[in-house]
């Protein structure tokens, strides 16, 4: 095995200006993967001379540049804003540093009075630094100037699943694809939880999950993620953290967390698929509002199943298909984590499910918008032309609550007013975004498959 001698010094170009004279200890790291325990003095004096771009293969950016990538943090060039801050869109290319390929990137930038912060964007790093696999979104490099702390990763085309699944704005993803997003997802999730060290990702959800132009799904947003349990441990003990609606209850209950925690909020994303609703939905009536209070006692049920199916799909789904997808959410989301499948074992059983002949194929979809309205199919759709989404509508309402638990999108994080009200504005210029982006990209009414 190849021995890489490294230094606290060595790990992170570009971080961290003010040079100490405690350094710890220098390490003696083998060819596996540093993990956030490696730094686990978020003080230390990480420095940037004598980098080892092979461990972190990493590109180091000046705020500068990003500002100019992103012309200033530009509105038009906004994508969207989470618990980490406010994310832009921009392009890189050799001019701007050779040896650049050039690609649209995604630019994160951590927003100081936010609910995240150093740890997070570390996590970020060292975790997307190290980790390159189809399904995790690539993180191409950062920036780490005095206390401004950025992302930049690849542009992932068709944004994020929850947008794609639940807003109005949005065609109404087709069972094949679904199925797709699914597996994609789950094999992200299996490759993390087969690494030598596994990797617990601790924050799956809809809106973690990004399309690219072919609706491969990416995993993003390592922040809450962590390394599972070593040795004879069978799991972490760690505060709560994650989103309502898709945290595991063991873990919600005690704090412990195993790689079934993610297998858990897997079968809330699958859920989420199927039925075409939320894990929260305030909107509804109480006992329908947590999608897996009311959804899981349906899953075995065939023909309570049909009732429960996402209405958008229109009975376009295999009959099969859909009770054994079902059955294996059922199955991840036992309350007992030991009666959980492991992540491959979710993607054999998905991807058994693409050969069933009972599946719909290739019908088309024709997507016409007119102005302030967009028609799914060849009926128009009442209410799409909405100019105010149901989550705005939350945003404003939400009351945030539990430590660490972020409350579903809409109602950000337990923090403060101030951030309710930014987040419910950013959600706004996020349906703006999208109304314009599909109009720019179907404006002339082209004709997409349907898978
Ligand atoms: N690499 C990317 N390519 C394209 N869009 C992206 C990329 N990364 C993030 N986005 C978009 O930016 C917006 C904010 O994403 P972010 O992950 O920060 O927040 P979130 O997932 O909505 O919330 P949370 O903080 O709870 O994870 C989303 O609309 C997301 O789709
Ligand atoms: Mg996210």
């Amino acid at each position: 095995m190849v021995l890489k001698k490294l230094t606290w010094k060595s790990i992170l170009p570009g971080c961290l200006k003010s040079e100490s004279s405690s350094y710890p200890e220098p390490k003696q790291i083998c060819s596996q993967r540093l993990s956030i325990s490696d730094f686990s003095n978020p003080g230390s004096p990480i420095s940037f001379s004598d980098l080892s771009s092979s461990i972190f293969n990493l590109h180091v950016f000046a705020l500068k540049e990003l500002r100019t990538i992103t012309q200033e943090f530009s509105k038009s060039n906004y994508l969207g804003e989470g618990g980490f801050g406010a994310v832009y869109k921009g392009f890189i290319d050799d001019k701007l540093r050779p040896g650049l390929k050039a690609q649209p990137v995604a630019v994160k930038a951590l927003d100081p009075d936010g609910s995240q912060g150093h740890r997070e964007w570390l996590a970020e790093v060292i975790f997307l630094g190290q980790l390159k696999h189809r399904h995790l979104v690539n993180l191409i490099g950062y920036c780490c100037e005095d206390e401004h702390r950025l992302l930049v990763y690849e542009y992932v085309e068709r944004g994020n699943l929850e947008d794609k699944l639940f807003y109005r704005y949005s065609a109404a993803l087709p069972w094949l694809t679904r199925l797709k997003i699914a597996i994609g997802a789950a094999k992200g999730l299996a490759f993390l939880h087969e690494e030598e060290k596994p990797v617990i990702y601790r924050d799956f959800k809809a809106s973690n999950v990004l399309l690219d132009s072919d609706y491969n799904a990416k995993l993003s947003d390592f922040g809450l993620a962590m390394d599972g349990p070593e040795g004879d441990h069978t799991h972490i003990t760690t505060r709560v953290m994650g989103t309502e609606g898709y945290a595991a209850p063991e873990y919600i209950m005690t704090g412990h967390l195993t790689t079934m925690s993610d297998v858990f909020s897997f079968g809330v994303v699958l859920l989420e698929l199927l039925t075409g609703r939320r894990s929260v939905d305030k909107n509804l009536p109480n006992r329908e509002q947590n999608l897996v209070k009311w959804a899981r006692p349906q899953l075995k049920d065939p023909r309570k199943l049909d009732k429960i199916m996402d209405p958008r799909l229109e009975g376009q789904y295999s009959t099969e298909g859909a009770r054994k997808a079902a059955g294996l959410a059922y199955q991840c989301l036992s309350q007992h984590s030991k009666s959980r499948p492991t992540m491959s074992t979710v993607v054999r059983t998905l991807e058994q499910l693409l050969d069933l002949t009972d599946t719909p194929i290739g019908t088309f979809v024709c997507i016409v918008p007119t102005e302030g309205k967009i028609h799914g199919g060849v009926e128009k759709k009442g209410n799409e032309g909405k100019n105010e989404c149901d989550e705005i509508k939350n945003g404003n309402k939400c009351e945030g609550k539990e430590v660490g638990i972020k409350e579903k999108a809409g109602c950000e994080h337990n923090q403060r007013g101030r951030r309710h009200r930014r987040r419910a504005k950013s959600l706004r210029n996020r349906a703006v975004y999208s109304d314009t982006a599909l109009y720019k990209t179907l404006g002339t009414g082209l004709y997409f498959p349907r898978n």
